[in-house]
């Protein structure tokens, strides 16, 4: 059932404020502003490496759970596709963590590199929205996504709870492991509980992506850049344009511009760029710049001011101001929406897109 959506993916699109609530409710302890995670019987401060393995957008959110982990609990995380990671067979050291992101939790490959980690004994964890899934049951610890059922086949609430869930292990790991003490703990939940009023928030906006979508409708080619936990980002939004829309669309650290990809830029090259105002964002104002010099057409996507970036934007999506911990649960939603409106605007199967299946059980 729809509800009142012309599409799945619009009314999994709007579920987010609530699903993330549940997701959250789920690790967190709101009185006290704390997270438990389940004990994975391996010992957290010892740990030495974290692996981890997906496929589209749930190996994105896997890319940002790399992040913060490696950030707030200063564990190295290797990272990489399932359909890669599956052959390339690397070598574990033995009592280290592995950990899956998949909705569906039937995705072969996957699956695949699960059974391989399992094999180099590591300890399995898997971030899954169906419990009753192979790769939940497969694994030493489920850590669930309380989505509910997603039928669109361009993932939207799967990946922000799963961004919920990997947030949460970030800080579980990061107090194991001694890298951030009770208080730091109390603010990064404290900035974790608000998103789901900042998303409300993005959602009361939506009127303003059918002209912007009437200008990516019309390109051929659009690049989306961010630095950070926003790069990730950048590769979701490239991923759902193309899904959903058929545009040829790439994602890439902004900081690569300049190795390459800028040579497309031209007027006829919407750029959209995923900016919150975090340590990283004068490097990325300095990114647009180069591209508004060679005519691009920029779609700014932040908290900032489009002045503060001293060069023409074509629009600028309004963010709210959150924390840099919780900014790439608020982003999803922007590119959630340009994917959306332009695939909209171009009138194709927004819910069944061509050639793509839900859950991709063959490799
Ligand atoms: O069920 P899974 O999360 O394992 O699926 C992984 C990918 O197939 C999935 O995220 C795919 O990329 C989506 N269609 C993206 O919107």
């Amino acid at each position: 059932d729809k509800g009142n959506h012309r599409h799945f993916m619009a009314k999994e699109i709007h579920e987010q404020p609530e699903v993330i609530s549940h997701t959250l409710a789920n690790y967190i302890d709101m009185g006290e502003a704390t997270v438990s995670v389940p004990d994975f019987g391996v010992d957290a401060s010892t740990l030495s490496r974290a692996t981890i393995s997906a496929c589209g957008t749930a190996y994105y959110a896997g890319l940002v759970g790399k992040y913060w982990i490696e950030r707030y609990a200063r564990l190295p995380v290797e990272i990489d596709v399932a359909s890669e990671m599956r052959y390339r067979e690397p070598p574990m050291t033995a009592g280290g963590l592995a950990l899956f992101v998949s909705q569906s939790g039937e995705t072969a490959d996957t699956l695949a590199v699960l059974r391989h980690a399992r094999a180099e004994g590591q300890r399995v964890a898997s971030v899954v929205n169906v419990r009753t899934s192979t790769i939940a049951r497969e694994s030493d610890v489920a850590l669930p996504t309380l989505a509910g059922p997603e039928i669109g086949v361009a993932s939207t609430k799967a990946f922000t709870c799963q961004l919920s869930v990997l947030a949460c292990l970030a800080i579980g790991l990061g107090r194991a492991r001694g890298v951030i003490d009770r208080e730091q703990e109390r603010a990064l939940v404290q900035s974790l509980v608000e998103v789901p009023r900042h998303i409300s928030n993005i959602l009361r906006n939506e009127s303003q992506y059918e002209a912007i979508a009437s200008l990516l409708s019309k390109a051929r080619d659009v690049l989306y850049l961010g630095r950070g936990t926003s790069y990730p980002l950048a590769l979701e939004g490239a991923l759902k344009l193309k899904e959903i829309s058929y545009i040829h669309a790439e994602g890439y650290a902004a900081g690569e511009l300049k190795h390459g990809p800028i040579a497309l830029i031209d007027e006829n090259v919407p750029v959209i760029v995923v900016a919150p105002k975090d340590a990283l964002f004068e490097k990325t104002v300095s990114n647009m710049q180069e591209v508004a010099s060679r005519g691009g057409q920029i779609i700014l996507i932040s908290d900032a001011d489009p002045e503060e970036v001293g060069c023409r934007v074509a629009a600028h999506i309004a963010m709210p101001k959150a924390t840099e911990f919780a900014s790439p649960l608020l982003y999803a939603v922007p590119v959630q929406l340009l994917a959306y409106y332009t695939a909209v605007a171009m009138g194709t199967d927004v819910d069944q897109p061509r050639n793509l299946a839900k859950s991709v059980t063959v490799e």
